[in-house]
């Protein structure tokens, strides 16, 4: 290789390969959209970037996000790629970007009076991000939702014979032209209303094409062990890869319940099921305000979410009525003269789209998910108007910083490859995920002693610090700390 020309050279980085192993110094050389060189060689390179006291990873992939028509609405992307994110999976808890229809309907939750160019299925999809060109890559999950909506006809029943064919079609429509799998969202309209019964009829098109099945369950609250034991269900009778979305325990009562539910996650992987998790990085959740008020409220046992307080949930976007952004539901019961679900019912009918961040999560337990060796790391931003849960800016420094270097509740090479390697493998991004000569240059430079994340609660659109420099696709995205304006992010289609 003596003498052959790369694009760049970025020298005296401490590597983190994506593997979780140890971490070695090691000049890496870039040529075209690939790492083609690891090691000490000497080679000619037309630019140098001294890496002396950086750590060099893969680009962070994050296995949650809700960024279906982000990447087209805001393609530069900054809220991610600031944080090291080179790869974007879309279509999670069962809001997918197609069929249209229905897909737009959560795009107006998100990005309110957004207008786009309709597409067919998830072919067009995948030829809009195309167009959309985003400075980050995006492998995308069929939505169970979604295709439920565009499909049968009375949303409170099951699908009969015919819909439920027709849903098998638009699955498989999603998996041909390239989704990575399908994602259920079990406490949401419609797919709440879907029998176990339902989702194994659907995931058999997974098992056909290789796909795997990414659920927000039905019960995060008390019923927490219950619903991992219907996914495991569901993924062992079509023998499916199963990814258990944000695993947590939510809302007091249920409290401790992780340790619990890892019970049951390590006997499946014991027993050969592919089973692993993902998780955000904080002790508050956040969704659409009226997703909370069904099940933390009107339950009042405590449903999918768990029992909550006013207190507890915050309004984090209310379209139209900015006074009412980082106001708890007590407080706005106190304004109103009304109590906290009567308020939020309020927010609802000025805002429909409201979106609320809820403290329902204790620190233990977020320790305990993240301790555990097969959960990996995923936003599970809501890139919203208004002040959004600070996940959608700080996730992935969060866990480098204050999680792995801070607490140690995980190593950083661990903490790496929760974040690359592991995800990589089990979404089936093929070249991503680890630092070797000939995979894609997605990389990440940061600084491993200030890396961290600064957006909080109440100034959530804060970059984080110490992560100076960003690739995808071998251009750089983030230089010095600030985005170049690149967009070299593709569609990833499955392999
Ligand atoms: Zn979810
Ligand atoms: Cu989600």
């Amino acid at each position: 290789m003596a003498g052959e020309r790369y694009d760049l050279w970025i020298r005296g980085a401490t590597v983190y390969d994506g593997s979780g192993g140890e971490p070695f110094e090691a000049d890496v050389a870039l040529r075209g959209d690939r790492v083609a060189a690891v090691g000490e060689r000497p080679v000619r390179a037309g630019a140098e970037l001294d890496a002396r006291g950086l750590a060099l990873a893969p680009g962070f992939i994050d296995v949650h996000s809700h960024d279906d028509f982000a990447v087209i609405l805001e393609p530069e992307m900054d809220f991610k790629v600031m944080q090291g994110v080179t790869t974007d999976v879309v279509g999670n808890c069962g809001f997918g970007a197609a069929p249209f229809g229905p897909g737009v309907m959560m795009a107006q939750a998100f990005h309110p009076g957004a207008s786009f160019e309709p597409w067919e299925g998830y072919a067009g999809y995948f030829e809009a991000l195309e167009r959309a060109a985003p400075s980050l890559n995006v492998a995308v999950l069929v939505g169970h939702g979604s295709v439920r909506a565009g499909c049968v006809a009375d949303q409170k029943r099951g699908p009969d014979a015919r819909e439920l064919a027709r849903m098998r079609d638009a699955v498989r429509e999603g998996l041909e032209a390239g989704a990575v799998g399908y994602s259920t969202g079990l406490i949401y309209e419609p797919g709440r209303n879907a029998s176990s019964q339902e989702l194994i009829e659907l995931a058999r098109e997974l098992a056909a094409a290789g796909g795997l099945y990414a659920t927000h369950m039905r019960d995060e609250g008390r019923g927490l062990v219950d619903s991992v034991l219907e996914t495991l269900r569901i993924g062992a009778s079509v023998e499916v890869p199963v990814q258990i979305s944000h695993h947590k325990a939510s809302g007091r009562d249920a409290w401790g319940l992780v340790s619990e539910s890892i019970k049951r996650i390590d006997a499946a992987r014991a027993g050969g099921a592919d089973v692993t998790a993902d998780q955000y990085p904080y002790t508050a959740g956040s969704t659409m305000l009226a997703a909370v008020l069904q099940n933390a409220f009107e339950d009042r046992e405590g449903g999918g979410l768990g029992r909550m307080r006013g207190s507890d949930v915050v309004v984090s976007s209310a379209p139209g009525h900015p006074d009412y952004e980082g106001r708890s539901l007590s407080d706005l019961a106190r304004r109103f003269g009304l109590d906290a679900e009567g308020a939020g019912r309020r927010v609802l009918e000025q805002a429909p789209a409201a979106i609320a961040v809820i403290h329902s999560m204790c620190e233990e337990d977020v320790q305990t998910v993240l301790a555990h060796p097969a959960t990996m790391i995923g936003s599970d931003g809501i890139p919203s108007p208004g002040k959004p849960h600070p996940r959608l800016y700080g996730t992935f420094p969060r866990v480098l910083g204050r999680y792995a270097r801070d607490q140690g509740v995980l190593s950083l090479a661990d903490a790496v490859r929760r974040m690359t390697g592991l995800a990589a493998d089990k979404f089936r991004l093929a070249g991503r995920g680890y630092i070797r000569e000939g995979a894609f240059a997605d990389l990440v430079l940061f600084d491993p002693g200030a890396v961290t994340d600064t957006a909080t609660f109440d100034d959530p659109r804060r970059y984080p610090a110490g992560l100076p420099h960003v690739f995808v696709n071998g251009n750089a995205v983030v230089r010095d700390g600030a985005h170049t304006g690149a967009r070299p992010g593709r569609p990833l289609r499955r392999s």
